[in-house]
């Protein structure tokens, strides 16, 4: 996609971290946007920073594991800017969990978010996007869409859908001479507060996940690797220039690749899962 301006973009999870900087850099390239998110008050101070850069910006709430608030989202969009061009699928959530402990309530959430929301958003903005003539859509997957990290396991499965959703997305478009064009954003470490806003989020009955985790060492682990992270502006810029170069991949921490590479090596040469 090479115009921007006066074009309409979606973020999901639009109202924090890496979708509130996806949503600063389509702005700064003179895109609307139509933030989407679950909490009114965060949604309404990022439309109001924003609006004060000089974005036109709108919000609404939206829960992205729900097919019918997805639906509302795109007619929300329609109705005030007549049209979509980008479509960032981009909430999310992550906590650390066992393959083996994790209650079903917690994996069925971190999989309703992390994949049904990028599903659901395909389903109906794609075809919005085509009427619109030319555009792109980009979902946020991980580094665990790549490898699966230790006790990441619902995390990691989600974002390895979410990473196949797009490459088979892709591959149908360029075999059908689409001009939309598709992208995965795999951050590796990003200076979010997305341990802490998942656990605000989390189903109650969903407690294989303790707050003690995630405030104990193991969180305190995980939280410095956030705060030592890339800003999300940074990442912002990554995916404006990925949908002007036509880029698919998008990685945040490109030397990490060299862990998909090892777990290649060992599959072709002695099929364990990390060559020792
Ligand atoms: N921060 C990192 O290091 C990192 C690394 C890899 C991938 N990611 C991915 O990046 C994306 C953004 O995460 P972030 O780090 O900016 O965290 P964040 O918590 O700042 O942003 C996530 C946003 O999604 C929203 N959200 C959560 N559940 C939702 C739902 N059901 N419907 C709509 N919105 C919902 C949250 O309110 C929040 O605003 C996520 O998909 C995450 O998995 C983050």
């Amino acid at each position: 996609m090479e115009v921007f301006t006066d074009r309409v973009a979606v973020v999901t999870g639009g109202a924090s971290g890496i979708g509130l900087g996806i949503a600063r850099a389509l702005g700064q390239r003179g895109m609307k946007l139509m933030i989407a998110d679950l909490n009114e008050e965060t949604i309404e101070s990022a439309v109001r920073a924003l609006r004060v850069e000089g974005v036109p910006a709108e919000g609404v709430r939206c829960d992205v594991s729900k097919l019918e608030d997805v639906e509302g989202l795109a007619a929300a969009t329609l109705e005030r800017f007549g049209a979509v061009h980008v479509l960032c699928n981009n909430a999310g959530v992550g906590l650390p969990t066992s393959s083996r402990n994790i209650k079903l309530e917690d994996w069925r959430w971190i999989i309703d978010v992390d994949l049904w929301g990028p599903i659901y958003g395909l389903k109906v903005f794609t075809p919005l996007i085509e009427a619109a003539g030319e555009g792109h859509i980009s979902s946020t997957a991980s580094m665990a869409g790549l490898i699966s990290a230790n006790k990441m396991g619902a995390y990691s499965v989600a974002k390895h859908g979410v990473v196949a959703l797009m490459c088979a997305l892709e591959r149908e478009l360029r075999s059908k001479k689409s001009s939309i064009t598709a992208s995965v954003l795999c951050p590796g470490p990003i200076n979010t507060n997305i341990s802490f806003n998942s656990l605000s989020y989390r189903p109650e009955r969903a407690d294989a996940v303790k707050t003690s985790t995630i405030k104990g060492r193991q969180g305190a682990s995980i939280q410095a690797s956030l705060e030592s992270g890339m800003a999300p502006d940074e990442v912002g810029k990554l995916v404006v220039d990925a949908i002007e170069n036509q880029k698919f991949w998008i990685l945040t921490h490109p030397h990490w690749a060299k862990g998909v590479q090892r777990q290649l090596d060992a599959l072709r040469e002695d099929q364990s899962l990390t060559k020792a």
